[in-house]
């Protein structure tokens, strides 16, 4: 990771310069990056690199979206807690408020739970690894080479999960953002800039969001996350509008390569689902505050 550096501010601080390409995450993180890779490969388990499948697929692909949208009581946090491995308690110990390592366990015990369905086997049986960016992977893969990427915010956790292709998910819970459009100057494409910029003012702070989401869901997707450039491929920004990935890299030709669609969420979240497939269908497979049992 030396060729990171961080930089522990929030959307709307004063952005600083540093020489780097600067990626602001909506929440508190800026990471640096000084030689960002471009999009176009995804990760094995073992973290190396290689070249997405570009296979097209002419049916849709199923994404499975599983939603847990509520807190836990103490006792059901300390039953879970019980299927994380030792590396994730190391990481929930280390968080310094208890609301924040709470939502930690919850969501990766959500993850366990949804994922040991589709493998029949126990939660606490499901083994992660992580490529070069910390994307989780099933360590080993699976006989159904099963996918799956997780986002959270606020209480929210969602989990996609798809076989055979590479998916991103991105949830955020829009707010105010005074330097809304310094950032989005600085970091989204001109065209979305420009398209935010156009809307009127009461969609503005949707717009930012709804084009946040889509943007972060396909690096999460691709497996940069952040590290990505956030500039490098041109997506829709009006949040009453069907989310599309309009260009990559200036390419309609690759962005086909991918579908994207908007999450309807209750209205406090924006989230969107990203699917390396040019066509997908979108399964909402939890509403409530379940954890499901395998
Ligand atoms: C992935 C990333 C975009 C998450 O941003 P966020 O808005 O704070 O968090 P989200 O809720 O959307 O997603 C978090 C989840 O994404 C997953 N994730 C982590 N890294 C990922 C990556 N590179 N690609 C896709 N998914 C990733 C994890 O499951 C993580 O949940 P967990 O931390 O509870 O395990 C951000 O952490 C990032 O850019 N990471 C990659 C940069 C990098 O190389 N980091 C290395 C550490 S310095």
């Amino acid at each position: 990771m030396e060729d990171y550096c961080r930089q522990a501010i929030a959307v709307g601080d004063q952005l600083s310069d540093c020489g780097c390409q600067m990626i602001a995450t909506a929440r508190v993180v800026v990471l640096c990056r000084r030689d960002p890779p471009m999009p176009g490969h995804s990760s094995t388990t073992n973290g190396e690199r290689r070249p997405l499948d570009t296979t097209t697929h002419t049916a849709p692909v199923t994404v499975d979206v599983w939603r847990l949208s509520s807190g836990l009581s103490r006792t059901r946090l300390d039953e879970l807690t019980t299927t994380l491995s030792s590396d994730e308690h190391e990481r929930a110990a280390r968080f310094h408020f208890p609301r924040d390592r709470a939502r930690f366990i919850a969501s990766r015990a959500f993850l366990r739970s949804v994922l040991a369905r589709y493998l029949a086997i126990d939660p606490a049986m499901v083994a992660f690894d992580y490529d070069a960016y910390r994307k989780p992977l099933l360590r080993g893969g699976s006989p159904t080479d099963l996918r799956f990427n997780l986002a959270h915010s606020g209480e929210m956790t969602l989990v996609a999960v798809a076989h055979g292709v590479d998916v991103g998910v991105d949830v955020e819970v829009p707010r105010d953002l005074p330097d809304r459009q310094q950032i989005a100057a600085r970091f989204f494409s001109r065209p979305e800039a420009e398209g935010i910029a156009a809307l009127p003012e009461e969609l503005r702070d949707q717009a930012f969001f709804a084009c946040w989401t889509r943007k972060e869901a396909y690096l999460k997707a691709v497996g940069l996350g952040l590290s990505g450039p956030l500039d490098g491929f041109d997506v829709t920004v009006d949040p009453g509008a069907p989310a599309e990935i309009l260009r990559i890299h200036g390419s309609t030709h690759a962005a086909r390569e991918w579908s994207i669609h908007d999450l309807s969420q209750p209205p406090e979240y924006r989230a969107a689902v990203v699917v390396h497939a040019p066509r997908s269908l979108v399964v909402n497979r939890t509403t409530g505050d379940e954890i499901p049992i395998p």
